[in-house]
This record gives C-alpha cells, structure tokens and sequence, in this order.
C-alpha cells in the first residue's frame, strides 16, 4: 500500500514537472490573477478567511489605496509567478465596504524602465495633468520604477518615479510616455511616492524616502516634481531604510486642534524584530513636515504590520489603514503552498490627547461587524489563581471581546495537539506578551517564533478598557482600549484552536464584562 502511495506521488511530480518544463518552453503571457480561482482556492490550509489574500502566488505591501465612485481600490506588490517575491507587478481587488473583496486584473506590468515597485494613487479631481476631463477625472497611480540591471550593475540610480492613468475607474491603466517624472541623482533606496492633494498650498504633495530620511516634493500638473523639503535625519528609529512613507491630517479628538501624521516604515529594527511602522506626530505647513515628538513611537508593536498606508479620498475624511501582515525576516519561508500573505484588517485611524503626547489608535473598520453572528453577551468572573476554559469550535476564524479593570491574566488559544498561542497582560511590568512559540508550525524558518514578543502598556488607563482579539486561520490581530495598542502576528497552527483558557493572575476576581466570542463568516 505504502509503496503504491508512493509511485502515486512519484509519478505525478513527473507529470508536474514535464507540466512546468513544457510551460516555460511555450511562454505564455501572465494570465491575470482573477482567471486562476477554483473551487479550491480559499480553502488551503491557514487561508485567512476574512482578510484580504491574493487568489495565489506572492504579495507584499498595499499600494494605490484610493476611494473613487463607490470603490475602494486595493493594488498590491504582486509577483504572479511564484510564491517569492520577484519582479513586481501591481496587482488589484475592489470593494464596496472594505470587507469583501473582487479580484481584478493585474493592473501595471514590469516595463523597459523596471518593475513596479511600492506607490499611491490619486483621483485628479480638476484633471490637473491633462490625462482625462474635468468631467472625467482620471485616476493617477504614482509608484517606483526599479530597474534590476541597474542594480546588478551596481549603480545608485536604479530606482526612478514614474505615473499612469485610469480613465475607467481603474479597470486599465496607460503608463505616461514622459516617465521617469524624477529621476534619481545617486540614491540607492529612493522609493515609494505617497501623493496628495495639500488644499491649503493648493498643489499635490509627494512624499518620498530616500534611505535614511523622508523627501517632500510638490506639483501641480502630476508630472514635473520639486523637491521642498527634507526630514528624519537622526529622528526616530533607524535600524534599517526607511520605506512607504505616509503624511496626512487627523483632528485630535474631542477638540477642534488638527495634527499631522507622519507614517514610515523600517525594515530592519521594529522593536519585536525585523519590519516595523514608526509614526511621528507634528505639523506640515505645505513645504516642510516638523516635530518636536521625543520618543520612537510605533503603530502596532507585532511582528506582522508592515508597509502600511491609508486611502485617498474616503468618504468624510474617514483615515483608512492597510498593512501587509508580513514580516521580511521570515517573508519569503512561510508554510503557505499556493500564496502567500494577506494583508492587516482595514482599520480606522484616529489621534487622542494621552498625557502629555498625542497616540496614534488604529482598530478595524467598523463594517467588519457585519461578518458576525449575533453572539450573546456574558459577564464572566474567574476566581483569583483559577483557569477558566470556553470550548469554541470556531476558535481559528473568531473575534474574542470584553471589557475589564485587570492587568493580570494570560488568555491561552489552545487545539488538541498541545498547540497554543499564549496572551499575557502583566501589570508589574506593565507589559502585554504575545507568544506563539509553541503556536503550531514555527520551524519554517530560525527566529520566527523564538521569542517572546513585548508591547509595553504603561498608558493604557486606569479604568475599564476593552480587549479585543481577532483570529483568522494564520493571523492574530490583538487591540487594547480600541486601538490605543495593536499587535498583529502570524501564526500557522497545525490543527484548529476549539479552547481558550482564561488564568487569573491577579489579586483580585477577573471580571469580565460583556464578553463576546463570535464566529466571523468567510469573505471568500
Ligand atoms: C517594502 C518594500 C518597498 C518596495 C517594495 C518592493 O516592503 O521594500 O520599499 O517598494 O517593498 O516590493
């Protein structure tokens, strides 16, 4: 029996392989993404089934978030060949709320001036660069050209700025025959365009990171770029190059006094290891972007929040964030076979006075709640020093809510395979743990999961916060008092988790209030 299984798999890897060598010799175009779904697609194992992943092969950061005529566009980093990253392509969803997705075409294609690399979008409302008609404005896609013989030839010039255009609401896109509109004069990470329209200086505002620091450039037609300023020189992290700068307005709550946002991200040197998202908080009066912030902040304090940026042109000024749930260190390795990656949860960003400095929250878009079975809500009480255990079938595709006064228990998501992903709050240390080190499988590559990883809480309040943890088959994405702290992380359990133990590890009974479990349904 054994040795029949095995000519089984023997022989078909032949007919795989003859299959494959016979591709490549007829190459074909790359066919688009949307044309490679099947019944099976979505139901891989550790497939998320209420974030956002490519129908297959390899995806990193999300590009061109922009909001047009009803639609939330979605393009992403996207090599359709293989499951590592290679020479990139913006691929393309939509959605109508954010939370379920439509595959479209593979939207921009390596060209003669190199792959396209990380970038925005804009709706060029006054059809400032001539592309459509007022009555038709365009949609503009700003991104990187990276050219890979350059950087084979060792040059500092391989990485340029170029743009196309939409005129049917992104469905196809004409690249502009004067790209390059900035050429680089010797820098080697020059990359991703942020653009808006800045309505005070009345022009559009790039925003461009060259290595160590941000570049901030202006235009008024789209195509020919100034550069105005420059900051980030010895400000804030810098383990690794800066990459995806974002710069937009918030109204800091419960006043009318606005600030500004600066997101970059930096690959390596996140507190918890490799890829991470700084923030700055301060004012940008249309040519320069100033801070007088001290301390090195960050957007979510897991391992897998990277290169995130917020939409163009939402609805009410709502700030919309998507990351890629990824991690460089580990990207390329994870146990995924026909994809690989996601993206984070779209969340809503909003700024809050705490203490003296301004935090940055980010917590999931409020549409995400039509996914969810009406749940009862319960109080729970957990004795000092007991273990309280739930049984939930649905555990790995779940959101987890309460609210309590503790900084004292540990919630354990276990499966019957002794695998378990442990969240601690520590009100000593003023610490919350994420800990997947026995989480399911971690051998996939050295470091994924050797240590413990740490957010440090200390301004969380006094009094009731809401904890809120969301499950989706390989990812978990933990926010504390609605986003005033996140922590995202991958995890890739072997078996489905159907237990949550709750320990109490304070000296006092754990309440919790209005505890939920909900079963989210798949988007796919
Ligand atoms: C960030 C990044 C960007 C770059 C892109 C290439 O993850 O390195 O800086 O544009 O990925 O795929």
């Amino acid at each position: 029996m054994l040795s029949m299984i095995r000519f089984q798999k023997v022989s078909s890897l032949f007919f795989i392989l003859l299959f494959l060598v016979s591709c490549k010799q007829n190459e074909k175009p790359v066919a688009p993404a949307k044309e490679t779904i099947t019944a099976a697609t979505y139901q891989e194992a550790y497939r998320p089934q209420f974030h956002f992943s490519p129908p297959n092969s390899w995806m990193n950061d999300p590009n061109g978030l922009v909001y047009h005529q009803g639609i939330y566009h979605l393009f992403y980093q996207y090599y359709p060949e293989a499951i590592k990253w290679g020479p990139m392509h913006w691929g393309h969803a939509t959605s109508k709320d954010l939370v379920k997705w439509e595959h479209k075409p593979i939207a921009l294609f390596p060209d003669e001036h190199g792959y396209i690399f990380s970038g925005s979008a804009v709706v060029d409302v006054a059809n400032t660069s001539g592309f459509g008609t007022e009555n038709k404005p365009p949609l503009v896609a700003i991104f990187t050209y990276h050219d890979p013989e350059g950087e084979k030839a060792d040059k500092k010039d391989f990485q340029t700025q170029g743009i196309a255009y939409s005129l049917d609401n992104g469905d196809s896109w004409t690249k502009y025959e004067g790209n390059p509109v900035i050429e680089n004069d010797g820098i080697k990470d020059f990359r991703d365009p942020k653009v808006f329209w800045d309505d005070k200086s009345e022009k559009w505002v790039m925003c461009l990171v060259a290595g160590d620091h941000l570049q901030l450039w202006s235009a008024t037609n789209l195509k020919s770029w100034t550069k105005m300023s420059t900051f980030g020189h010895k400000k804030g992290a810098h383990g690794g190059v800066w990459e995806c700068p974002d710069l937009f307005k918030l109204k800091v709550a419960g006043s009318e006094e606005e600030k500004w946002v600066l997101l970059i991200s930096i690959n390596p040197g996140a507190p918890n290891g490799g890829s991470g998202t700084q923030y700055f908080i301060g004012d940008f009066d249309g040519e320069r972007f100033t801070t007088d912030q001290k301390e090195t902040k960050w957007i979510d304090l897991g391992t897998d929040n990277y290169a995130g940026v917020t939409y163009n042109n939402t609805p009410d000024d709502t700030r919309i964030f998507i990351g890629w749930m990824s991690n460089w260190a580990y990207a390329q390795e994870t146990p995924t076979e026909t994809w690989r990656s996601a993206m984070t949860l779209p969340r809503t960003l909003s700024l809050q006075k705490v203490g003296k400095g301004y935090t940055l929250f980010n917590y999931p878009v409020p549409q995400l709640n039509t996914l969810m079975d009406a749940a009862e809500k319960k109080d729970r009480m957990v004795e000092i020093g007991a273990k309280d255990t739930i049984s939930f079938d649905h555990l790995n595709q779940a959101e987890i809510k309460f609210e309590t006064t503790s900084k004292d228990f540990v919630l354990s998501f276990k499966n019957t395979k002794g695998e378990e992903l442990v969240l601690t709050i520590t009100s000593d240390q003023k610490l919350f743990l994420l800990d997947r080190i026995v989480s399911g499988k971690t051998d996939f590559k050295e470091g994924f999961a050797n240590t413990i990883q740490q957010m440090p809480i200390d301004k969380l309040p006094e009094g009731a916060y809401e904890v809120r943890v969301l499950i989706d088959r390989s990812s978990v994405e933990v926010f504390l008092n609605k986003g005033q702290y996140a922590m995202t992380a991958q995890l890739f359990p072997t078996e489905h988790y159907t237990l949550l133990e709750t320990e109490n590890t304070g000296a006092s009974p754990l309440e919790m209030k209005n505890l939920e479990i909900n079963r989210l349904k798949s988007i796919w």
